[in-house]
């Protein structure tokens, strides 16, 4: 079975270009299987019951959070929490960090609003001080300068691993080296990452590493926050209720271990599947044979756009130094026109500021256009894309030079 007859979305849909793999990854059929089997025959809330349907549906629960532990290679010092997105998995960080007055929490300028917004509420909350990791749209490492911001009142340095707007991969191993030094801890935000390309949690050596299920061929509605059991410990349960305690009595509370203690209430048993099955199928594709096609894409994606003489390409140059999306201009044309008219052709990307506002401020651009590849995509989703933008630029009133 080819990539492309593996996800049923494309057959019902067979006009469908779809470049915004970025924003959701479309689930291949047997993810949607397994979650479908889950739900006729296995559907029980776990941890609680007596019965033999609750016990498998605990196991099924805890074999997921191991498959998710082995895909991202945690190691022995983290666990995995679930949450429902990547969002709620930085809103946890951010509200249960114990964060001090004069605490320093240096956030990447690139952070996708997720990480920004939930940390800004806490350091208005706690007394710390928010500051900001410059970069510039185009490398992805660091010198000492930039590395500066980190200092020895610097609690937590939060960065993407490739950031959502442009596609920069970041050398975050060096941010490590320097947060380490100052002893703060590091969040990388991996969900344009895994999935996509190995990532190893031990070799990136975070404290914190989250991700979305959806934007991995998994469900929407599962999320993780990967975490070293030493930060955990020192964090205070983000939300409370069923599931997450050990004991209860009428004035206070001993909480579950970890990670449980952060999982209150019934869980998104069928997301954790459905997340187990689509790493199932990363695995048997190979995620280095996933990772070089997305790269060929890439490739692809850059010549065609950066010979186009009306296209403007941002972020790096060399598909090395990026993900698997490319952002570009289209000189002219605002990006949400030229989503809508790329839309009538049936290409979906995604226009606008990509919750980075502060990032598209530093960069001093109002939105643009982004396209993202995955698995399926194919080059001729790549030229249809190069023809669309064509049209987009008749409809305007230019012609192609
Ligand atoms: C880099 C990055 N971080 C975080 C998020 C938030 O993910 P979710 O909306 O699944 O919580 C996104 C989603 O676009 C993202 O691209």
């Amino acid at each position: 079975m080819t990539w492309r007859e593996s996800f049923p979305i494309l057959k019902a849909h067979p006009d469908l270009i779809y470049l915004d793999h970025a924003a959701t990854a479309q689930k291949p059929q047997v993810v949607i299987d397994r979650m479908t089997a889950w739900y006729e025959t296995e559907n029980a809330s776990p941890n609680r019951g007596a019965y033999g349907l609750s016990a498998s549906a605990t196991i099924t629960y805890e074999n997921a959070r191991e498959a998710v532990l082995k895909f991202i290679d945690a190691g022995k010092d983290a666990t995995a929490v679930f949450t429902k997105n990547a969002t709620e998995a930085l809103n946890l960080v951010a509200y249960a960090y114990p964060f001090k007055p004069g605490d320093e929490i240096v956030v990447a300028i690139s952070a996708h609003h997720s990480v920004i917004v939930p940390l800004q509420i806490a350091a208005k909350r706690t007394g710390a001080v928010l500051k900001y990791l410059y970069v510039d749209g185009v490398h992805g490492d660091f010198s000492e300068q930039m590395l500066a911001v980190i200092g020895p009142k610097t609690r937590l340095v939060a960065l993407p691993l490739i950031d959502n707007a442009l596609g920069v991969l970041y050398d975050v191993e060096t941010v490590v080296k320097k947060a380490r030094q100052h002893g703060a801890a590091v969040l990388v935000d991996a969900a344009q990452a895994v999935g996509h390309r190995p990532v190893s949690m031990q070799k990136l050596d975070a404290d914190f590493l989250v991700f979305s299920g959806h934007k991995m061929y998994g469900p929407q509605g599962i999320g993780v926050l990967a975490a070293k059991y030493e930060q955990l410990e020192q964090m205070t349960p983000f939300l409370a209720g069923g599931d997450m305690i050990a004991y209860v009595t009428e004035q206070s509370t001993t909480y579950a271990p970890i990670p449980k203690r952060f999982e209150a209430g019934t869980q998104n048993v069928g997301g954790a599947v459905g997340l187990d099955a689509a790493i199932q199928w990363i695995d048997a594709q190979g995620i280095e044979r996933i990772a070089e096609h997305e790269a060929a894409m890439t490739r692809y994606a850059l010549l065609r756009l950066s010979e186009h003489p009306a296209v403007t390409v941002l972020g790096p140059k060399l598909t090395m130094e990026r993900g698997a999306l490319v952002s570009f201009e289209v000189e002219g044309i605002h990006p949400h026109d030229m989503a809508t008219l790329l839309d009538q052709n049936g290409i979906a990307i995604r226009a606008g500021h990509h919750c980075c506002q502060p990032y598209m401020h530093h960069l001093d651009k109002a939105g643009t256009c982004r396209a993202s590849f995955s698995a399926f995509t194919e080059e001729r989703d790549i030229d249809a894309l190069i023809m669309g933008i064509d049209h987009a630029r008749k409809v305007f009133g230019y012609d192609r030079s």
